[in-house]
């Protein structure tokens, strides 16, 4: 009986939503925010003094609005030759297929409503990491999004806003640079001072159980964690003949496994129906680059961009080069540290295959 009703009252709501013309997906995640560092970032440096910025061709010259949207691509200051996997993953849910920056000045509330970018490229969870290029720290990204909130809630009406942030999804992904710009790579820096990859990503871990603890008190209830790809097989990070530099991968692997760790922590901690998942980007990047040809790549070891492809990134990857590839399509990374649209659709997909479409 009871399974009759609730039937009767679903079948009552599907007719509902179909005469108000609703497109189903709509209502339950009504916007996508987003945290982290080159790789979720749409365009926020574009708007910050760093060298760190892709606001120039050949960045973005496959970018189209949209599934067989056609339409000539333009730098947009998303480190790709086309669409992030966030825009992707935005278009799954039903929202905008590009996910606008928060720091664009021509960006409206309505827009914003539906989605918004806090991540900067170059970004880590150590602050030392950003202040290193000058782009945005974690707890400044943290900080525009009150600022949003506040926003939606004029824009909104309290209750309005608090429903928009409470159905969000927020999805978080950094990390990488902590390690290889920081960690790696600054022999006396903050991050070296942890003695091991071990300890420091201790630390990381605990900056990043703070920010979705963080989150949560803001209102957020459902956020996709995102651990770290085989950075060791980034073109810029491989080692002699292209070989993935192991060590690398195995300090991600160890750092995703904390993190996995973190999450089951918050699930049993935190109250309100909140519910984290685990992003993985490891898989899916280590199923491209283990077999390329299932989908449609055969170059996954230089970037599609530069003389070289196996350190230029920014402004070494001006539109002058001319050996730029001419179908990045072929390639899983579009420079020297990231990937291209065709291997943030693969982790898009994989993502929502996977984990994602718990919130659909
Ligand atoms: C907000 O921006 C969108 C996209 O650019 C535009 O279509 C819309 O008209 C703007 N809305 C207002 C109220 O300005
Ligand atoms: C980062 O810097 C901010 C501002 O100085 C500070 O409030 C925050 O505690 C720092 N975060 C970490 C993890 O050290
Ligand atoms: C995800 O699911 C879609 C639709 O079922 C399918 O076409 C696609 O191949 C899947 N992708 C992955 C990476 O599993």
């Amino acid at each position: 009986m009871c399974l009759r009703r609730d039937l009767a009252v679903a079948v009552a709501f599907l007719h509902l939503s179909v005469l108000s013309g609703e497109p189903a997906a709509a209502g339950k995640v009504p916007a996508l925010i987003v945290f982290g560092d080159s790789t979720v970032d749409t365009g926020n440096n574009n708007y910050l003094s760093t060298v760190v910025r892709s606001d120039f061709a050949p960045y973005g010259r496959d970018l189209q609005l949209g599934a067989g949207a056609g339409g000539g691509g333009r730098p947009t200051g998303r480190f790709s030759n086309g669409r992030l996997a966030v825009d992707f993953i935005s278009e799954a849910f039903g929202l905008p297929p590009l996910v606008p920056p928060y720091l664009d000045p021509a960006v409206n509330m309505s827009s914003l409503a539906a989605g918004a970018c806090f991540a900067s490229a170059g970004a880590g969870y150590d602050n030392a990491t950003s202040d290193l290029f000058s782009v945005l720290p974690l707890w400044k990204e943290l900080d525009y999004f009150k600022e949003y909130a506040a926003k939606l809630r004029s824009f909104q009406g309290a209750d309005a806003a608090e429903e928009t942030l409470s159905a969000a999804l927020y999805l978080v992904s950094m990390g990488t640079n902590d390690f290889l710009e920081n960690y790696y790579a600054v022999p006396r820096g903050h991050a070296a001072e942890y003695g091991t990859p071990e300890a420091y990503g201790g630390y990381l871990l605990g900056v990043a159980e703070s920010f979705v603890r963080a989150l949560h008190a803001l209102g957020a209830r459902k956020v996709d964690l995102n651990g770290l790809p085989p950075m060791g097989c980034l073109p810029l990070e491989r080692g002699a003949g292209g070989a993935c530099t192991e060590e690398y991968n195995a300090v991600a692997e160890r750092f995703n496994a904390g993190l996995q760790d973190v999450i089951a922590r918050l699930n049993g901690e935190l109250g309100g129906g909140a519910r984290i998942v685990y992003g993985d980007v490891y898989g899916p990047v280590a199923a491209v680059l283990q077999d390329p040809a299932a989908y449609g790549i055969d170059n996954v070891k230089a970037g599609c961009c530069g003389v070289t492809g196996l350190f230029e990134m920014g402004y070494m990857c001006g539109a002058r080069s001319p050996l730029t590839c001419t179908d990045a399509s072929k390639f899983a990374f579009w420079d020297a540290i990231h990937p291209t649209e065709r291997l943030h659709r693969a982790i898009a997909d994989a993502k929502m295959n996977t984990t994602l479409y718990v919130f659909l």
